[in-house]
């Protein structure tokens, strides 16, 4: 039986944990608080910082994992790059880890790449950032360096907008590196994530593009498959294809793009792990982002992948000023579409906008439809 150390919890963590088990692995459940939903479903449980250099080295040569697989971007990476050099398998790479725990490394490594992206810069002080927001342009994004959801992430379109933006940025960082990214405004027409699957033998193969809508930097909907002409489609494998091939490794990777009204392609980020967006393949596809994950990261041979059908997902969010204990009312109602789906997170508190289900359905107007049934009601 193979040995998962999956470093992060959430949502996402517990659909790949429940596919790990569903192929006989046994998994070790990380994150910094206690049932958290992965944990729920796994053999065992480890509560810490993930940014902890000590306590994770300390747990990986306890543990003495076969495949360590990061959920999440704030994890202490070189502790991944070291048990990489001393014969573990970190997914899908100690390399892509790295270089997508900070925004600036991946994109970075993008642009080295050739591939087109927004204007962008770096500031690590307030002043800085003005400076480099006027050479990019009137209305621009600033996000910390490392983050996530969309946390302290925000537009300016002034000084005084620049200087909230800057405090709003370090009031969301994830870790100690008081950076941020200043990019350029895009003013997109719709943005996808394109999940490509890297296999060991370095074949590349993609899922169908997935659309999304997004609020706070944070994702609402998503529904797969977008309405992508076979131009932009072209272009955004072969970026991501650039991409994952360079990262290495095996495992899916969530590549976002944003497409603009000329029908440009231009590459926004890449987490090298299943997408919040990619929820919808559990609706849409014989084998979901997560079944996979779990096939590929093991060196199973990849599955053939097919849509079964299309589909939309729709978050069912906390309130803004949520917390403490919850219900979530309504999912009866919800189900009275009889083609609908959901999943419950089983989250143990509510936090502000915090994601705590999904509702799956076949399309975007159902998954709309059937979230306004549903309270999510602090008790
Ligand atoms: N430069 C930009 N121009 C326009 N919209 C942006 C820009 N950067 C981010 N966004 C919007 O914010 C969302 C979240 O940003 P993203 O960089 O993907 O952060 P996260 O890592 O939190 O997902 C994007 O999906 C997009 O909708
Ligand atoms: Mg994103």
């Amino acid at each position: 039986m193979k040995k998962i150390l999956l470093l992060g919890s959430g949502e996402l963590g517990k659909e790949l944990a429940i596919s790990l088990k569903r192929i006989g692995c046994s998994v070790i459940a990380c994150d910094a608080y206690e049932n958290a939903p992965a944990m729920q479903v796994s053999d065992k449980n480890e509560v810490f910082n993930m940014l902890d250099k000590e306590k994770l080295s300390e747990l990986i040569n306890k543990h003495k994992p076969d495949y360590i697989v990061p959920e999440v971007e704030a994890i202490e990476t070189n502790v991944l790059i070291d048990a990489e050099q001393n014969g573990y398998n970190v997914i899908p790479s100690a390399k892509a880890v790295n270089l997508t725990m900070n925004r600036d490394r991946i994109r970075d490594r993008a642009k080295h790449l050739g591939l087109k992206t927004a204007n962008f810069a770096y500031a690590e002080t307030e002043e800085e950032l003005i400076l480099e927001a006027n050479k990019i342009g009137t209305k621009v994004a600033v996000k910390p360096v490392m983050s996530s959801s969309g946390k302290g992430q925000s537009y300016a379109n002034s000084e005084d907008e620049l200087k909230l933006s800057w405090k709003f940025a370090l009031e969301g960082m994830r870790g100690n590196r008081k950076r941020v990214i200043v990019e350029e405004f895009i003013d997109f027409e719709y943005e996808i994530t394109l999940l490509t699957i890297l296999e060991k033998s370095r074949q590349v193969t993609f899922c169908n593009p997935i659309g999304h809508f997004q609020k706070r930097g944070d994702y609402q909907y998503s529904w797969q498959p977008a309405n992508c002409s076979q131009d932009v489609i072209r272009k955004a494998q072969d970026a991501a294809k650039k991409m994952v091939l360079d990262l290495g490794g095996s495992g899916i990777f969530g590549v976002e793009f944003f497409i603009d009204k000329k029908g440009e392609v231009i590459f926004s980020e890449l987490s090298p792990r299943p997408h919040d967006t990619g929820m919808v393949t559990m609706f849409t596809q014989n084998f979901s982002q997560f079944d996979i994950h779990a096939r590929v990261l093991l060196g199973m041979p990849l599955p053939e992948i097919k849509l079964n059908q299309p589909g939309a997902s729709h978050v069912i969010l906390a309130e803004e000023n949520a917390s403490g204990n919850y219900v979530i009312d309504g999912i009866e109602e919800a189900l009275k579409d009889k083609n609908v789906d959901y999943r419950i997170f089983g989250k143990p508190f509510l936090k502000s906008y915090r994601r705590m289900g999904v509702i799956l359905a076949p399309s975007l107007e159902q998954a709309k439809k059937a979230v306004k049934k549903i309270f999510v009601k602090a008790i």
